[in-house]
């Protein structure tokens, strides 16, 4: 299976802290030297709706670029898509979301228009040598409507298969999600998509995270999103918090005879690097625990 690693995005998005430019690249170089080889290194979306973002370009510009490592960049609409291809990414990674609401707290758009974003995109991307993944926000439940019907996000995993996109991935953004609902959407999205790669994104809001993971790979995911540290969140979802660790996940699939390619001693160092640029405790337990055998 392979981990994308969203600590810099995801993970750092909703952070009070101001991190510098500079430890955002430390960040991603632990991440590299712990094993990852996919990373969500930004986003590039407007500055003023998600400062701690603002500097996408400069992230990027600052990135060890290997043959052997994939960046991705968050992308809501064409500028950002544009700012994306400008700064280098390898992939896109673009949000459609499940529920109205959440699409026009979000990104201010419609979903249907977001899906014509996608549709606008797909070409440009090919031409450029760039993949695209999709993103299905809130597949699991919406912060503002509550259950999101299973139909609204098949139907959606169905349009965005259609676009010819590379990857589609079920997104927990709020962590309510359990492992019967993860069965049920994966085999649903893989019946109607069968030929795009599938991803999961969760969050560990209600400790079902871990849960929800070994359920998404026992139903045939091969992707899975995590952040060191277990730190992350969405600005635009209230009391939304972090993603499953990186660290807690790679101890799981280690102990369960799945490689990730992720080495845990360089995850726990990171991870315990992270907490001091934070300043706080992160939420991955496994950096506390250690790691067993010792
Ligand atoms: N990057 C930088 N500037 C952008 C931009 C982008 N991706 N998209 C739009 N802008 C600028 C436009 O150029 C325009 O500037 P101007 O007024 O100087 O001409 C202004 O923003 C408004 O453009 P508009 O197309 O109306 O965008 P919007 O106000 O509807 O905003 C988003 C749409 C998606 C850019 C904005 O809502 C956003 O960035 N949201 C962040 C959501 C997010 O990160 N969520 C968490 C991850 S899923
Ligand atoms: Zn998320």
């Amino acid at each position: 299976m392979e981990i994308v690693e969203v600590s810099p995005r995801d993970g750092l998005q909703n952070e009070k802290v101001h991190v510098s430019t500079a430890d955002k690249i430390a960040l991603i170089e632990r991440a590299i030297a712990s094993g990852l080889r996919r990373i969500e290194a930004t986003s590039f979306v407007h500055p003023a709706a998600v400062p701690q973002m603002a500097d996408a370009e400069a992230v990027m510009a600052g990135v060890p670029r290997r043959a052997d490592v994939s960046y991705s960049g968050l992308v809501l609409n064409r500028r950002g898509f544009d700012r994306a291809v400008a700064a280098g990414v390898d992939e896109v990674n673009c949000v459609v979301v499940a529920s109205e609401t959440f699409s026009a707290r979000n990104q201010r758009m419609s979903v249907a228009d977001s899906v014509d974003t996608v549709r606008d995109l797909v070409g440009d991307a090919r031409a450029a040598g760039i993949a695209v993944s999709v993103t299905i926000a809130t597949a699991f439940g919406c912060p503002f409507e509550g259950e999101v019907p299973e139909s609204a996000v098949l139907g959606l995993a169905a349009q965005v298969a259609e676009l010819g996109v590379d990857e589609i991935a079920l997104a927990d953004t709020i962590g309510v999600g359990v492992p019967a609902q993860v069965t049920r959407l994966v085999a649903g999205t893989a019946a109607v998509a069968p030929d795009v790669r599938l991803r999961c994104h969760f969050h560990n809001t209600r400790n079902t995270g871990y849960a929800n993971a070994i359920a998404a790979l026992d139903a045939g995911v091969t992707v899975l999103d995590s952040s060191i540290g277990g730190i992350g969140g969405c600005p635009f979802a209230p009391d939304a918090t972090g993603n499953i660790a990186t660290e807690d996940l790679v101890y799981l699939l280690d102990r369960s005879g799945i490689d990730s390619g992720a080495r845990l001693p360089d995850l726990i160092d990171a991870s315990d690097w992270l907490g001091g640029v934070l300043g706080a405790t992160v939420p991955g337990q496994l950096a506390r625990a250690g790691a067993f055998p010792g």
